[in-house]
């Protein structure tokens, strides 16, 4: 280990070609250097809003239309073909207030392997993605659209972030994987053991901290990035992870006021999570994951 750190501390002088290890801390030593792409920073270049910029005024111009805001209206409200609705509980009592629930809440990677029940896990689900109310649109030709509203904020009401469940131990629920439609208020399954037991192949764990083994879902926020992009542009990723923050928070002081624990979890193989959910991982990616379980 000390021989790899050592050749990584290598800055590209005298010579790239002697360096083996490109650490992310060898690429800020040598933010001088041109020789290292550098896509993170090009992102934020990318996605800055600028002056005039007429592409996308006219973009987000576009929203006003009739049209897009009738789209917008229903946009989530399409039945779901084929799919066996799996109405969810009554929400769980929440036992602390949100002043309580923000002091307290801390990340927990332990875990008693006891099942939260459903009550439990809807609680959780409403809090982060919930319809919470029905607002109304108006229209140019003098008419209005209802639009369906959310727990968390959506950069122009876009919500381009799904909340997907993975249930790994929940009371009278079988493991599997479920999309939350909030439309419905229901899960509408995605997939079954199978692909819970790829999912959590995906997470690397293997350092112990964290006891997936013994937690009881996991809740993945799944992007579809161009439903912002479409109309904001690159900008429009910001928001994606913005709003799967928001969403994930939200979780979290639910999770925290029902007496149970999770944490964030990043340290998911991109590629193998989004072959596991059967999502191709550009037009439809996970992009965060909080595990959840009760507390030993
Ligand atoms: C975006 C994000 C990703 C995180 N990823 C992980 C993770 O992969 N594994 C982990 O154990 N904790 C993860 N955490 C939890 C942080 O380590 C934790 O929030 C931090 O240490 C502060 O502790 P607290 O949450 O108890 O206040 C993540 C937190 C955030 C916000």
């Amino acid at each position: 280990m000390s021989s790899v750190a050592s050749t990584a501390r290598r800055t590209i002088s005298p010579g790239l070609a002697g360096v083996g290890l490109r650490t992310h801390a060898l690429r800020l030593d040598n933010l001088s250097s041109d020789r290292f792409p550098r896509p993170a920073e090009e992102f934020l270049l990318a996605s800055r809003l600028r002056r005039c910029d007429r592409e996308t005024l006219l973009s987000i111009a576009s929203y006003a239309a009739d049209a897009e805001v009738v789209s917008r209206s229903r946009t989530d409200r399409e039945p779901q073909a084929g799919a066996d609705l799996l109405p969810l509980a009554e929400s769980g009592p929440l036992e602390a207030g949100l002043t309580a629930a923000l002091a307290s809440r801390r990340s927990v990677r332990t875990w008693s392997g006891e099942p939260v029940r459903q009550d439990e896990l809807a609680a959780v689900v409403r809090h982060a993605a919930s319809v919470s109310a029905e607002g109304v649109a108006d229209l140019m030709d003098g008419g209005s659209v209802p639009v369906a509203l959310r727990a968390t904020p959506s950069a122009g009401g876009l919500y381009p972030v799904q909340l997907w469940v993975a249930v790994l131990r929940v009371a009278d629920m079988e493991p599997g994987v479920l999309r939350y439609v909030p439309d419905r208020d229901a899960f509408a399954p995605h997939g079954g053991p199978e692909a819970v037991d790829s999912l959590l192949a995906s997470f690397d764990v293997q350092d112990g901290t964290v006891e997936l083994d013994r937690a009881a879902a996991v809740l993945l926020f799944v992007a579809r990035p161009w439903r912002t992009m479409r109309k904001y542009g690159p900008r429009g990723m910001r928001f994606v992870f913005h709003e799967a923050g928001a969403m994930a928070q939200n979780a979290h002081l639910a999770v925290t006021a029902l007496g149970l624990g999770a944490v964030d979890f990043s340290g998911f193989y991109d590629d193998e999570s989004n072959n596991a959910l059967d999502i191709d991982g550009v037009h439809e990616c996970l992009v965060h994951t909080v595990i959840v379980g009760t507390p030993r």
